[in-house]
């Protein structure tokens, strides 16, 4: 298993993924902004075998750093690697010395708040009508990163 930077010739995969996993996903031109022209953007992918099974996006601003995208191949969901991925960036954060972790997600979306909350995160606010596909709303979650790290 490894973690390492996104780059532009893993995009094919990553958004295949993407569409695969959200309702309303990225585009390859939506990645290719992140990689190449937003200076606040790290991205990862996790790799089992050689071959790309999640990837997961995050943007450094200064103390706070904010989880833009995560996301687990359906087939090895379950096995520890979202967990892995959130773990990786948020000791990355801190070498950045960031102080907060913070994210949207859907709140129907047990899995992935169930994995939050696993690390520490809570619940700090509910944004109405967050996502334009169909108007549901968002927990914003937040995590203080020197508290256990
Ligand atoms: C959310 C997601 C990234 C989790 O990845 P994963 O690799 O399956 O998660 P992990 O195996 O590391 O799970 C870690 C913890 O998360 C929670 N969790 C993950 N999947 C769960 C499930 N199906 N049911 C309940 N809890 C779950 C558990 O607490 C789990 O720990 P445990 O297995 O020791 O009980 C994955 O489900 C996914 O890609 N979902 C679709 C995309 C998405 O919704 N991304 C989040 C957008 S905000």
């Amino acid at each position: 298993m490894l973690i390492r930077r996104m780059d532009i010739n893993d995009l094919e995969r990553v958004v295949s993924l993407e569409q695969q996993l959200f309702s309303s996903s990225w585009s390859y031109a939506d990645f290719l902004y992140e990689l190449l022209e937003n200076d606040f953007s790290f991205n990862y992918v996790i790799e089992k075998d050689g071959f790309i099974v999640g990837y997961i996006g995050v943007w450094f601003m200064y103390e706070q750093a904010q989880i833009t995208t995560i996301g687990v191949d359906p087939c090895y969901q379950r096995q520890g690697l979202g967990k892995e991925m959130m773990e990786t960036v948020m000791e990355i954060a801190q070498r950045n010395q960031c102080e907060t972790m913070s994210l949207e997600v859907r709140v129907s979306n047990f899995k992935a708040i169930s994995l939050y909350e696993s690390l520490g995160f809570h619940k700090e606010a509910i944004r109405k009508n967050y996502y334009q596909d169909n108007q549901e709303d968002a927990y914003l979650m937040i995590k203080r990163l020197e508290e256990s790290m």
